[in-house]
């Protein structure tokens, strides 16, 4: 049965609950208004340490033993979080040494948060302690639904330099290589004289005079990610062996890939994630829609929570644009559209004092008679009706690759290219199937594929044996696979594959590229395709022998003029395509059309008009809820299968239906 519908009963709605900054006495307003917006879920205790622990080890609870008892009072479930995030000042000032430090040395004090090192064995000592009493604590507990870990792992503190960091850095080394010899064979350390003669003269990657060792700092981003999956075991352990009922979780983070979440993904009950898209920038919602896809993906397709995002404006970017009327709910459907069963707010109430006074909350400054309490408590009736969605998974005949250590590895130093970024490539080829309304997941490259009609890997820059092995399979069984420049070049240590670019890929792709010729950034290169249309590519070129590949599209002038620029390769029984350059987004567009054509992948509605986002759910039964999103601030006709049904009012729906600006049909389709 799906977790939210077992812990909560219905689609789970609400916020971070923050009452610890409040008099006890608004408390009850706080009630009221929860239930009168239809909130039923709120994370409790996220950065509440310095108030339960106020001295070492001399423990309060009273506090949250009341917000507790009060919110199962009024049938609101909470997902109670470890507290772990920020520790309380008097750790800092008892155990300096669990200061985080940056690369160059500089210490994070406290006065913010997050300032620990994920390694220290004071702070997870102290976090552990603590876990073992709120666990103790809070066993059997009625509110209890969820357990939330520490909060945002890695968001300030991913990467820690200090001695202690050090030290837990050589000892992860030693497991990973053996032995010293090994490290050097790994690192290639005999370049400029680097060799080591024992681990004991390893360091982090510190400040440093030029560029890295690309194989440290490769190794430092994973035994950062494994530092801190060690903190969240750490605690997940002691929750779990409290309360084996209750479902464990943590807040993944968008944006930036700090921590693997592919290694973290399989420790989770159920995936979560906090988003923030910008309402200033275009681009924002393609790039929600990517990170859903992605999040729900990391859990296999099971649904996912969006634990956090803003009612309205953040307060943390240069400007900061308060959401429109109705962007609120067309973005909390966005993510529920891309399959999560729960949306949630950063906080319940705006908070007075403190950093993040002028971050936007569900009962804002001017309270409950604003457009804001009212648009969030409009949707929380909705959602209310919407239980027999939950469980249901996203359709996606398509994948798009994304790998965490190639990822890293791509945006080290010294490439061809300085500033490729993995989230900035993977956009750039899901953002097409985005507008195609082609249901898309976001998988690793070793990932089952057999299922998918499709597969785009953008930029597979570090590429290991078993995934070249896994693609190359799923080509040869008949499979349809778009590859992009810089892929298949190094191995996991970030060492060259020798013999021609792309090394695991030269057979599958009927080609050798021999050189790099990457574009200035405010160049484009025109392409010339073969069947006589043109089109663009920028950031990159490349000098491409075919052998045995179908040339698409050549490079148009320049040295490279009649060169190939993208290619098309029949393999085993499927049918493998290369891009030697970026294809501007139009270009990019066209060549996918042409792409999903030809692997019969279909968009999951048809003929929809420009900036409506589409998907489907399936539930267990085999019903079907088609969503649409009209992302215009204007409104248009959509249309529709026969059959439908309004699955918010129940009514009967034509075959087309009229969707306001920014509106939202959930359409439950005939079976
Ligand atoms: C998140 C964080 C929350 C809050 C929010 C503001 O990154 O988890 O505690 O700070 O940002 O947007």
């Amino acid at each position: 049965m799906s977790l939210v519908r077992q812990r909560i009963g219905r689609f789970a709605y609400g916020a971070d609950y923050n009452p610890e900054q409040w008099p006890e006495s608004v408390q009850d307003e706080d009630m009221a208004l929860m239930k009168r917006a239809g909130v039923n879920l709120v994370s409790v205790g996220i950065f509440s340490w310095a108030r339960v622990e106020p001295a070492p080890g001399e423990y309060d609870f009273g506090w949250c033993d009341r917000v507790l008892d009060r919110l199962s009072g009024n049938g609101i479930a909470v997902c109670l979080a470890t507290m772990t995030a920020s520790p309380p000042p008097w750790l800092a000032r008892l155990h300096p040494d669990s200061l985080p430090r940056r690369a160059d040395g500089t210490t994070l004090w406290p006065g913010s948060r997050q300032h620990y090192c994920p390694s220290s064995p004071t702070y997870r000592a102290h976090a552990a302690r603590l876990v073992e009493r709120l666990a103790e604590r809070y066993a059997g507990h009625p509110a209890l639904a969820l357990w939330h870990i520490n909060n945002e792992y890695g968001h300030r503190n991913a990467r820690c330099y200090c001695d202690v960091s050090a030290q837990a850095f050589r000892d992860w080394l030693a497991t990973r290589y053996g032995s010293v010899d090994a490290l050097n064979e790994a690192w290639s350390t005999t370049f400029w004289s680097q060799r080591y003669g024992e681990f004991a003269e390893v360091f982090p990657p510190r400040t440093a005079p030029t560029f890295q060792n690309p194989a440290q700092l490769l190794d430092f981003r994973r035994f950062s990610s494994d530092a801190l999956l060690e903190c969240f075991l750490m605690e997940a352990e002691i929750v779990r062996r409290h309360t084996p009922e209750v479902p464990v979780t943590t807040n993944f983070v968008g944006g930036w890939f700090q921590i693997d979440n592919s290694a973290w993904a399989p420790h989770q009950d159920v995936i979560s994630f906090d988003s923030y898209p910008d309402p200033h920038d275009p681009g924002t919602v393609p790039e929600a829609a990517y990170r859903y896809d992605l999040m729900r993906s990391l859990g296999g397709g099971k649904p996912w929570l969006l634990l956090e995002q803003a009612p309205s404006a953040v307060n943390w970017r240069d400007r900061n644009a308060a959401k429109a009327p109705d962007l609120l709910r067309l973005w909390s459907y966005q993510a529920v559209a891309r399959g999560a069963d729960a949306i949630m707010f950063f906080q319940w109430r705006q908070s007075r004092g403190g950093a993040e006074r002028f971050h936007s909350a569900m009962v804002p400054h001017g309270g409950p008679g604003t457009r804001t309490y009212r648009e969030a408590a409009g949707l929380g009736a909705e959602l209310g009706g919407l239980t027999e969605l939950l469980g249901s998974r996203v359709e996606a005949e398509t994948a798009l690759v994304m790998d965490w250590s190639s990822g890293w590895a791509l945006e080290n130093e010294a490439h061809p290219v300085g500033d490729l970024t993995q989230e900035e490539t993977s956009l750039a080829h899901y953002r097409p199937l985005w507008e195609a309304g082609i249901g898309t997941d976001v998988v690793s490259p070793k990932a089952d594929l057999s299922g998918y009609r499709l597969v785009v890997v953008p930029n597979l820059y570090l590429t290991e044996p078993e995934a070249a092995e896994n693609l190359i399979e799923y080509v040869r069984g008949g499979g349809h696979l778009v590859l992009s420049f810089f892929s298949g070049i190094v191995d996991a240590c970030d060492r060259v594959h020798l013999g021609g670019y792309p090394g695991p890929f030269r057979d599958l792709l009927g080609l050798r590229i021999e050189e790099f010729w990457p574009l200035l950034a405010d160049w484009s290169a025109p392409l010339a395709f073969a069947d006589g249309t043109r089109g663009t590519g920028n950031t990159w070129s490349e000098w491409i022998t075919p052998a045995g590949a179908e040339v698409l599209a050549t490079f148009a002038d320049g040295d490279l003029a009649g060169r190939p620029a993208i290619t098309r390769h029949a393999f085993g029984d499927g049918v493998a395509y290369y891009l030697g350059t970026r294809p501007d987004p139009e270009t990019m567009g066209s060549v996918l059309r042409r792409v999903t054509a030809a692997a019969g992948v279909r968009p999951v509605a048809p003929d929809l008009p420009a900036g409506v986002e589409a998907t489907v759910r399936r539930s267990a039964d085999g019903t079907r809820w088609l969503f649409l999103l009209n992302h215009n601030a204007f409104e248009l006709t959509v249309p529709l299968p026969e059959g439908a049904v309004d699955a918010l009012t129940g009514h009967p729906l034509g075959t087309t239906s009229e969707l306001s600006r920014r509106g939202v049909l959930i359409a439950r389709l005939p079976g």
